[in-house]
């Protein structure tokens, strides 16, 4: 077929992949996007969607913010040193000057990269050549990434099934449990325990009180290293710039991404101490023993520059606690008496709606009948409406399927919360009542089968 007639999404499809396309076809949301601004994402066919997805925490201040977009002109029009690799790139000094004294606690090294995956990958090599160890402990329904070693510290088959063996010596424990915690790390096989301090993908899931300072003295006595992997929960996402800072943990290695480069350019950063960064970089002849080419790149370090300026400057964190309590009082409201949902959690503008079988007769026999089909298509109909008659992008967590993410950009103002709340409540009462709801699940499963 001539190129001019094909469809937008033909060359994708044929050359990058396929069941995506059909995936989001199947969802009807394969829509083109014409402009992404601040919380608001605008299609070629004339809709108005509202993003309470973000980019699974990428775009915390938002789509294309202005300062950042002009801080990246800026730094293309200089025509300066963007990838030279053989100099000092000024601009990752001041980025983890800035990052170090945002994290405190001792933190005060920065190993840049270009991925959530890559940083937690160098924050296991770090781990190990700091401890002499080789064991990888980290949670039950984590999500660290895709790439081997970071696959090596996740649980759930679905992500490893036929990628083995990956790495040894790993164990998961149950996320909130600390007497499993310490017979695992009791063993001092441990290099690091690797934990979330919110579970983004396991959903959205808080930890008890005082499990994270339990699960930190428990690493200390035992000698094993607590990595915070904060990829979704850091850069203010929550309310402070850590999620550990709630928590009241001082990690000895924190993982950064996603948000860090105003979701623009890739980036990552492993924060660290002295000591763990030099028992990797231990002489001058072991200065690039760990590299990437990459990292420190200026195009991302002048994004992150630019996205800090913006985070503390307009005060996303504040906002992000505020219009997160809000949120989540207003979903409290609205959803309250609803047999199917069973919780509104999180903190600041990372918040998960839990839904849960229903006791009804009228409904479990659709339910269970769904679930029969694929566990994920209960909350697949709930997303897909949210889209398609709701106008609002979001979706289900990648490690609990009954958990609905609501996570806009930490801009968000109260008008959209409201237009979420109410989408979210019109989708929750269609649930509640057999017929349309139920039979589009029918009609998704029709069209996946013949697919
Ligand atoms: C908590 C967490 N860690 C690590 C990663 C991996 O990041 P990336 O996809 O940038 O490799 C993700 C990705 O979603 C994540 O949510």
């Amino acid at each position: 077929m001539p190129i001019a007639e094909r469809l937008s999404t033909d060359a994708y499809a044929d050359h990058v992949n396929p069941h995506w396309v059909k995936l989001l076809g199947l969802l009807e949301m394969n829509v083109s996007y014409e402009r992404c601004v601040g919380t608001e994402l605008f299609t070629a066919d004339g809709r108005r969607i509202l993003d309470f997805l973000s980019g699974y925490c990428v775009h915390n201040t938002g789509h294309n913010h202005p300062a950042i977009v002009a801080a990246l002109k800026d730094e293309l029009d200089k025509s300066g040193p963007v990838m030279l690799q053989s100099n000092v790139p000024e601009l990752a000094g001041e980025l983890a000057e800035r990052l170090v004294k945002l994290a405190g606690g001792g933190l005060s090294k920065v190993f840049f990269a270009s991925s959530g995956s890559e940083g937690v990958e160098t924050a296991i090599k770090f781990a190990r050549a700091y401890t002499g160890r080789v064991g990888l402990l980290s949670c039950d329904r984590a999500f660290h990434g895709l790439s081997c070693g970071a696959l090596s510290l996740m649980n759930g088959d679905y992500w490893r099934k036929g990628f083995g063996p990956l790495l040894p010596e790993t164990a998961t424990v149950p996320f909130g449990d600390l007497a499993s915690l310490e017979q695992e790390l009791a063993t001092q096989r441990y290099a690091a325990f690797f934990i979330e301090p919110i579970q983004g993908e396991g959903g959205i899931r808080v930890p008890p009180a005082g499990y994270l300072k339990g699960a930190q003295d428990l690493c200390r006595r035992y000698g094993s290293l607590l990595v915070a992997d904060e990829v979704q929960t850091a850069m203010f996402r929550t309310g402070p710039f850590l999620a550990s800072h709630h928590f009241g943990i001082t990690p000895d290695m924190v993982v950064l991404a996603k948000a860090l480069s105003g979701g623009l350019v890739p980036v990552s950063a492993v924060l660290m101490s002295d000591a763990i960064h030099g028992s990797v970089f231990s002489s001058f002849k072991r200065s690039i023993v760990h590299a990437s080419t990459f990292s420190e790149n200026t195009l991302s370090m002048r994004a992150g520059l630019a996205t800090l300026d913006v985070l503390e400057g307009e005060k996303l964190g504040e906002r992000a606690t505020q219009q997160g309590m809000e949120l989540q009082q207003r979903l409290d409201d609205v959803l309250a008496g609803y047999e199917m949902v069973k919780a509104v959690r999180g903190k600041g503008l990372l918040l998960g709606i839990e839904f849960t079988a229903p006791q009804s007769i009228m409904l479990r026999a659709p339910f269970e009948a769904f679930a029969k089909i694929h566990p994920a298509m209960f909350g697949q109909i709930l997303v897909m409406n949210l889209f398609r008659d709701g106008g609002i992008l979001t979706q289900i967590c990648g490690n609990d399927f009954m958990v609905l993410k609501a996570a806009p950009p930490l801009i968000t103002t109260s008008s959209q919360i409201t237009e979420f709340v109410s989408a979210v409540r019109n989708v929750v009462e269609l649930a509640h009542h057999p017929g349309a709801f139920w039979s589009q699940a029918l009609g998704m499963a029709r069209r996946a089968i013949s697919s």
